[in-house]
């Protein structure tokens, strides 16, 4: 059984990921410093595949610890890297953070793989690359924009790193995998999306609203260039995100990989509008988002959506559950944790 290191294991996109990767029979262990994430998780992962994986509550910037880890656990056969701090406004007023967590957990796993003997590597990296693409939708060979902020950098830079590491010593294999805007939670509503504090991104905030956390959803931008004058965005099932790595994995593992670094889109190839994602929301789970429309947020795209043939063909790979059932599953996520907070309430009164 193969050994796979998933930093970051507890966050969002991470838990999934481990969910199925348990489900394809890979051992996993989950390095995460709980930043960003609860250890509740696992016991959300156990429900679902009857399997606790192994944690280890590391800091991936702590290199000394991470080297003990890997001696810990000896024969890891690949990493699939999810830890980083994500939030962009938060990276606006905190830039050196964000390069100091980001930039430095990449470099110590990569120095540690050949010290460790581990070849393959999977990372997360996002469409934000991209910027405003010239053309849509948008291939893995559209340019690189320059970065709308420190955190949008840090994956360039990160994506740059892995390709110099390769070109630099051929021992190395690693898949960069592009997520478009991944939402929704597991269909068991035992795993889902934590945001800290108020949500950034529009998914956790028309649960909240709906579930009456927040007043209203505040829509960013009336007036842009598209059929309903809403932002265009590629939203992609977190559990088939979660999927794509499991398959990135055997790629390397089998030694498929036709390039020390190979890139590819994860998104469904269609974009939806903000009112959109309303609207069907509203309809598919049958309760109101209040909203308004207010001015555009600073630094937002006007409409990105992948082409992800180059997946679908090359990884075999391709985006299946409906944005309806996806809603669904973020809808039954957030009425699980508000049971959850009435449960607590009630056990403390
Ligand atoms: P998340 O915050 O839910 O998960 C990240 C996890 O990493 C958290 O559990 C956090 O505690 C942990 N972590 C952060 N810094 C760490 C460190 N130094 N050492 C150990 N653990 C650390 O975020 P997510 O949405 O699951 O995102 C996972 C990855 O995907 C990130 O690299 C993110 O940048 C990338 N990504 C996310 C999105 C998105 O919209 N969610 C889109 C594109 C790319
Ligand atoms: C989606 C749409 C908003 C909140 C960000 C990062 C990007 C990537 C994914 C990791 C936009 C609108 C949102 C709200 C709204 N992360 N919106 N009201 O902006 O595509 O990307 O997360 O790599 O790097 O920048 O996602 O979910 O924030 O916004 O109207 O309260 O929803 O304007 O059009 P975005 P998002």
């Amino acid at each position: 059984m193969a050994k796979i290191l998933v930093t970051g294991g507890t966050g969002y996109i991470g838990s999934h990921t481990v969910v199925e990767l348990q489900k394809a029979g890979f051992e996993v262990i989950i390095v995460d410093n709980l930043s960003n994430s609860n250890i509740d998780v696992l016991n959300g992962i156990e429900k679902i595949t009857g399997i606790r994986p192994v944690f280890e509550n590391i800091d991936c910037v702590d290199y000394v610890a991470l080297d003990r880890m890997f001696e810990k656990h000896p024969g890891i056969d690949a990493i699939i890297h999810f830890a980083a701090s994500k939030a962009v406004g938060e990276s606006v007023e905190k830039p050196l953070m964000y390069y100091r967590n980001n930039l430095t957990s990449l470099i110590n796993l990569q120095q540690l793989m050949p010290i460790h003997k581990v070849k393959n590597f999977v990372f997360s990296s996002s469409c934000t690359v991209y910027g405003q693409p010239d053309e849509l939708p948008v291939t893995e060979n559209a340019p690189i924009k320059p970065a709308l902020s420190p955190y949008g950098n840090t994956k360039q830079i990160c994506e740059e790193i892995i390709q110099d590491t390769a070109h630099s010593n051929s021992f190395y294999r690693s898949i960069i995998l592009r997520y478009f805007n991944p939402i929704g939670a597991h269909p068991s509503a035992e795993i889902g999306e934590l945001p800290n504090g108020v949500p950034n991104n529009l998914l956790p905030f028309v649960t909240q609203t709906a579930i009456g956390l927040r007043k209203e959803l505040k829509v960013f931008g009336s007036d842009y260039n598209t059929p309903d004058g809403t932002c265009i965005r590629d939203y992609i099932n977190v559990v088939d995100l979660a999927k794509a790595h499991v398959i990135a994995v055997k790629r390397l593992l089998e030694e498929k990989a036709e390039k020390a670094v190979e890139i590819f889109n994860l998104g469904t190839g269609r974009g939806l509008s903000v009112l959109e994602i309303i609207k069907t929301f509203e309809k598919v789970n049958g309760v109101a988002v209040p909203h308004q429309f207010v001015g555009r947020r600073e630094g937002d795209i006007e409409q990105v959506w992948a082409d992800p043939t180059y997946a679908n063909n090359v990884l075999g790979w391709k985006a299946e559950e409906t944005v309806e059932d996806t809603l669904k599953s973020a809808w039954a996520w957030e009425t699980k944790l508000a049971q959850q907070r009435a449960e607590k309430k009630s056990s403390e009164e």
